[in-house]
């Protein structure tokens, strides 16, 4: 087990380029499944949920090769069709199996991911998506077992009362791209990782369109080909850097991001008080003094990522007023406001409300985070404290951050990751 050793009041500067995105990968590592040829992803970061999904998809007998940066997956031969409990608990994306395991074999078993900390976290969705397209699905002994003997296209709805689900309309797609005659997804999800995964799919010959729109359409075909992909880049390690170049009053470029991702987060800087340039590829944010207080909501895309929200939190912890933060996608992802108070911050938490009360300087504390992206809030609450704060179990940045203490050390923050004593 590591933590972090951060040392507060270096202004951050210079470049920084982000990795791919996390929430894009890892479903187009498991649409890897829906075909016996090989798929080779470039650009792979270096983050333990892509381990972990290549670990699920080797525990099911595919052939996973790993060159540098890439990997050649190629699912032929026998393939088992149980995600065990013992990965997924790890990892919810591992849920992201199931959709391509049913199109393709006609039968997944995969365990029911559980509780999470960052709030309730259903799989009502994705269950509506397959038995939509005709599996039959049970739930026993904790895990999801769908079957089908050939899946059949279908007009489906898949948003739910907290709006669309981005994990229901990937699986749904990737099951219905094998699935004989047309399937229409209403209420689909609209993030950037969406329009990735059917891009990745159309490359392996799918037939899918309308992706980053709420309707998407599938035509079904018979078999899919292999191909090469590079996934885009990551909007929520944008998001964070751009974050902490504010919090620490710095001036940073973000080189290899798409800031057409990040409207939202852009509209949220600026309001902040945040000078920020961008480039089709690039963004850099500048922060003279200290931040304004702003009000923020998280929404479905294109709305404010709720994946960024306990990073912005932490910057308007340290912002001049006070501003409200609403969170209406996961009720219970305000754990990191009790840890930033153990750093003095001022956060009063009603429901799905946080006010903030911005104070002018933090100070360092022992804290520890729940999630991986409170773990990121607290790192950056540590960029902008007084003495070092000590962050611990890191293992949660180390799930979807990729290097977060070398790059932010190349930016001029001092951080430094220590392996715990005991
Ligand atoms: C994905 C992202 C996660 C991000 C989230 C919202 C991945 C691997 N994870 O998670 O980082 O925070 O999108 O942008 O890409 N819901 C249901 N029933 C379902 C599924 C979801 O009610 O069957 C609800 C959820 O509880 C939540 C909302 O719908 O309130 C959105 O969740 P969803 O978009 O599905 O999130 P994930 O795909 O799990």
């Amino acid at each position: 087990m590591y933590r972090f050793l951060v040392s507060g009041g270096q202004p951050l500067r210079g470049a920084v380029q982000t990795a791919s995105a996390k929430n894009a990968v890892l479903p187009i590592l498991a649409a890897c499944l829906l075909t016996e040829e090989t798929c080779t992803i470039t650009n792979l970061p270096a983050l333990e949920d892509v381990n972990m999904m290549l670990q699920l998809l080797r525990s099911m007998g595919v052939a996973v090769e790993r060159q540098g940066r890439a990997a050649r997956i190629t699912a032929a031969g026998r393939v088992s069709t149980e995600a065990p409990y013992d990965i997924v608990r790890k990892m919810r994306a591992s849920y992201y199996v199931l959709g391509p395991l049913v199109a393709r074999f006609g039968r997944a078993k995969v365990s029911l991911p559980g509780g999470c900390a960052i709030g309730a976290r259903p799989v009502d969705l994705h269950l509506r998506g397959m038995s939509g397209l005709g599996a039959k699905v049970t739930i026993e002994h904790g895990y999801i077992d769908a079957r089908a003997k050939k899946l059949a296209g279908a007009a489906l709805m898949l948003e739910g009362a907290k709006g669309p689900s981005v994990g229901a309309t990937a699986n749904t797609m990737m099951a219905a791209v094998l699935a004989g005659g047309e399937t229409v997804i209403s209420g689909a999800a609209c993030e950037p990782e969406i329009v990735d995964l059917a891009d990745f799919l159309n490359c392996l010959g799918a037939k899918v369109s309308g992706a980053g729109t709420p309707e998407v359409r599938i035509k079904g075909v018979r078999r899919l080909s292999g191909a090469e992909y590079r996934p885009i880049p990551d909007r929520i390690e944008a998001g964070t850097f751009a974050a902490a170049a504010c919090i620490t009053c710095g001036d940073v470029e973000i080189r290899l991001c798409r800031p057409d991702h990040l409207t939202a987060v852009i509209d949220v800087l600026r309001r902040a008080g945040a000078r920020v340039e961008t480039t089709r590829s690039s963004m850099r944010v500048c922060c003279k003094g200290r931040a304004k207080a702003c009000d923020i909501t998280t929404a479905p895309y294109p709305g404010f990522p709720t994946d960024l929200q306990a990073q912005f939190t932490a910057l308007l912890s340290t912002a001049a007023g006070t501003s409200v933060v609403t969170e209406n996608i996961f009720e219970g992802r305000f754990l990191h406001a009790m840890e930033l108070a153990r750093m003095g911050a001022r956060i009063d938490v009603k429901g799905s409300t946080a006010v903030v009360h911005g104070v002018e300087r933090l100070s360092s504390a022992q804290v520890m985070a729940s999630d991986l992206r409170a773990s990121a809030a607290l790192v950056l609450a540590g960029l902008a404290a007084e003495g070092t704060t000590e962050v611990l179990r890191v293992y949660h940045l180390d799930r979807g951050y990729e290097k977060l203490e070398r790059k932010l050390s190349k930016l001029g923050a001092k951080v430094e990751r220590v392996a715990d004593s005991t």
